[in-house]
């Protein structure tokens, strides 16, 4: 399973011969200006709400790589609307085989409008598990107690993708908390730097999960990792 890190939220995975993209927005991440969006592989893009932040790349990436969405349903029929041929409408607490693993959108404690004001339902995470390893995706949540249903649910995750930015999310002390609830020690950092509202200081981030014997990544945009 080898991650790359694009940049706010945006997270592309290679499992099992496919790739993943979560919540692609690069075009207007000044943080990401060197990231190349045409060059982006995509099989699946995977959205866990509507917000512009999330969503911005993804009509585009679909459009060139014929990705297939997977969304609530309500966001997938926005993107059948936009022309999108290729979706898949899920919601809370269900799972579905795909060919490179299962995936169950989980809660999300957030909310949730696309880009033009519709309604963009209740806002999820993922959880992707593969032969080759598993991981939750949270996408933009707050804590919530919900989350100790993961391990009740689902199998034994390698890793934990979330968000550790504050204002807007969880910031770096409920993400440790986060941590005991679904049973996973090792965190991909989302949802920091980009505005002004989330910009934290990393060498702290990094040692107050140190401290309660965790790990926190915070990769460089463009970083690519193996686990
Ligand atoms: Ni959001
Ligand atoms: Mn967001």
């Amino acid at each position: 399973m080898k991650i790359t890190y694009y940049g706010h939220a945006c997270f592309g995975v290679q499992v099992s011969g496919k790739n993943l993209l979560f919540d692609p927005f690069i075009t207007y991440n000044e943080l990401a200006k060197g990231i190349d969006v045409s060059a982006i592989p995509a099989d699946y893009i995977l959205l866990s709400h509507g917000h512009e932040d999330h969503v911005a790349d993804a009509l585009n990436i679909a459009e060139r790589t014929g990705a297939t969405i997977v969304s609530n349903y309500e966001i997938v029929t926005w993107f059948q609307q936009k022309g999108v041929k290729s979706t898949h409408p899920m919601n809370h607490g269900g799972k579905w085989k795909f060919d490179f693993g299962t995936v169950k959108y989980v809660y999300a404690t957030h909310s949730s409008v696309l880009p033009d004001g519709t309604y963009g339902g209740n806002p999820g995470g993922f959880v992707v598990e593969s032969n080759e390893g598993s991981f939750y995706y949270s996408g933009d949540t707050a804590l919530t107690i919900d989350m100790q249903l993961i391990p009740l649910t689902c199998g034994k995750l390698n890793v934990a993708l979330l968000p550790v930015g504050d204002n807007f999310t969880m910031g770096v002390n409920d993400a440790i908390i986060a941590t005991d609830f679904v049973k996973c020690d090792k965190v991909i950092g989302l949802h920091y730097d980009t505005f002004g509202y989330i910009k934290i200081d990393h060498r702290a981030a990094v040692d107050a999960f140190a401290a309660k014997g965790k790990e926190l990544l915070l990769l460089n945009i463009g970083e690519t990792i193996e686990l």
